[in-house]
């Protein structure tokens, strides 16, 4: 159970599940300066992408809650290329767990937006 494993440990479980190893994290981070270049078109394509299902408006009802979801989704993004996964990492993804799954009661909504992810960086 997670809640028997220290958060080092639980970050090493995370690690073997997802297969990630110190050389992947590596090679992430040599993106780091394209990610720094890239990130703000990369969050308006998403955002615009996000927005082209009507019923996603909903979630951002005014310009302070769509600045709150933007920034803490560039510190997310910038934080894939530091080509390190740590005890904060960990933290941070619980935090975006405990956030969405308070706003989204589908779960395909999210899965959608990391597929979007995923085929933007092929
Ligand atoms: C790849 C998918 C996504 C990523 C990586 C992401 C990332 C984040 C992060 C890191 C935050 C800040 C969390 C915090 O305050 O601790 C956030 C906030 C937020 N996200 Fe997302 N997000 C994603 C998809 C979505 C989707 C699909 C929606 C709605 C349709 C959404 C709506 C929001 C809203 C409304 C907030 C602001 C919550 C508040 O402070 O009131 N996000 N997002």
């Amino acid at each position: 159970m997670a809640g028997d494993s220290t958060p080092g440990e639980l970050v090493e479980r995370y690690k073997a599940y997802f297969r990630l190893t110190s050389q992947d994290l590596e090679v992430v981070a040599g993106f780091r300066e394209t990610a720094d270049r890239e990130i703000d078109e990369f969050l308006d394509r998403f955002y615009e992408h996000l927005s082209s299902l009507p019923e996603n408006r909903r979630f951002y009802p005014d310009v302070d809650t769509l600045a709150r979801a933007r920034a803490g989704q560039r510190e997310y993004f910038l934080s894939l290329f530091r080509g390190v996964w740590d005890e904060d990492t960990l933290r941070s993804r619980q935090d975006f767990g405990r956030v969405h799954d308070r706003l989204l009661t589908e779960p395909w909504v999210l899965s959608g937006m990391f597929a979007y992810y995923i085929a933007e960086f092929m």
